[in-house]
């Protein structure tokens, strides 16, 4: 038969919505993807924790080899996170002819030209929405809506811990810790909540951005970064009482040497330089009350893309969360189950370093 079976590796947070939409709303799945989508195989830590009763315990297990090689499994869904265990499970999964869908950031800014060679040559696909802005569909925007730009800019809040942070000293007049435990507890954080804060899960996102946008490999020391985490009550007040509000901003700028070298910015719409650069970075900055992007408030993201055909578009929603990230992770199921994945995420298409002549500035 044409069920597309598929196993979960880490029910968490993420993984525990992926599960519930899969089972709760299967007959919408089956719809949308034209065969049925049966969750086969649940891989965890520890199988004692209690999990969605809608999940039939027989198929929870702590056994990664056999859900990856199990023949009726044909796509693997990585949802532990990190870049250890989580490498080899997706190298595994994608050397035994399995599809991969994943929504880990720092293991795609990491390791993305190793995933996406192995997938190559596997004639595998790995989809990633989930991994850039949770439930908002920026990779397909910037991967296939925007295909006849070239991006010159990007200007995005993608990590909603730090921007929930934010919000709740702000308008909540709550202390740093207290905000960022509440966000740990919303199951908004990573497991590591440094990354959060210090703009390393910005950056990962922003890197990953980068190689669709610019065709760039950015190494980790070429985005430079600065988190929330230095960031007091005062700061925002005084902030505030001047008119600004603080955001945690990943921007990408091109710019690059003219044929006069005097290797001025692009404006935001501007034509592509000859040698163009794109200089990555991720900080706090002051934005203006009545900025578009001072308006994003919790844990949602915002991305500004300007592109150099359509000019601004700008794509908003929640950044983190069960449900918004398991909406982009399911979309991801539907689209390999349908065979459109396949297209929208090849590994030459999205993950190639096709040459559109940018380097990356040093910071
Ligand atoms: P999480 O809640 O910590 O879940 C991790 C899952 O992995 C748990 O089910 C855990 O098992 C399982 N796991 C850990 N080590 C394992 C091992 N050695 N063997 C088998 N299973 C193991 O994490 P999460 O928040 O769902 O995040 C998962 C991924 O999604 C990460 O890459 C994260 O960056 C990414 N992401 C998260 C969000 C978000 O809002 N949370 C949004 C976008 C992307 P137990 O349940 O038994 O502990
Ligand atoms: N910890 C991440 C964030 C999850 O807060 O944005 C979504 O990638």
């Amino acid at each position: 038969n044409d069920t597309l079976g598929i196993a979960l590796i880490g029910c968490g947070t993420v993984g525990g919505g992926v599960a519930r939409v899969l089972l709760a709303h299967a007959d919408r799945v089956t719809q949308r993807a034209g065969r049925p989508l049966e969750l086969r195989r649940v891989v965890v830590r520890d199988p004692s924790k209690s999990r969605d009763p809608l999940i039939p315990l027989d198929i929870i297990s702590t056994d990664i080899h056999a859900a990856i090689n199990d023949p009726g499994v044909h796509v693997v869904v990585e949802l532990i996170g990190g870049t250890g265990l989580a490498k080899r499970v997706v190298l595994d999964a994608l050397a035994a002819g399995k599809h991969v869908v994943t929504a880990n950031k720092a293991l795609l800014a990491d390791a993305g030209a190793e995933v996406f060679e192995a997938a190559r040559r596997a004639d595998r696909t790995v989809c990633f929405e989930a991994a850039v802005a949770g439930g908002v569909p920026v990779i397909r925007a910037l991967g296939e809506s925007l295909a006849a730009n070239q991006v010159t800019a990007i200007q995005a809040i993608l990590n909603g811990t730090s921007n929930f942070i934010l919000t709740a000293m702000a308008e909540g007049g709550k202390s740093y810790a207290d905000a960022l435990a509440e966000a740990q507890k919303l199951g908004y954080a990573e497991a590591d909540p440094t990354l959060d804060v210090d703009g390393s899960d910005a950056a990962h996102k922003l890197a990953i951005l980068a190689q669709i946008a610019f065709g760039v490999a950015a190494k980790p020391h070429e985005i430079a970064r600065q988190g929330i985490d230095t960031i007091e009550a005062i700061d925002i007040r005084f902030a505030n009482e001047l008119g600004y509000t603080i955001k945690l901003l990943a921007e990408a700028w091109t710019g690059g040497h003219s044929h006069s070298g005097n290797g001025a910015k692009l404006s935001r719409s501007g034509a592509v330089p000859a040698e163009p650069t794109v200089a990555l970075h991720v900080a706090p900055v002051l934005l203006r009350h009545t900025d578009l992007l001072a308006q994003v408030r919790g844990a949602y993201n915002a991305v500004l893309v300007y592109g150099d055909v359509v000019g601004e578009t700008l794509y908003q929603g929640p950044g983190a969360g069960q449900m918004p990230t398991a909406s982009s992770v399911v979309a991801d199921l539907i689209d390999l189950g349908v065979g459109r994945a396949q297209r929208t995420f090849a590994a030459a298409k999205l993950w190639s370093r096709e040459d559109r002549g940018f380097t990356v500035e040093p910071p």
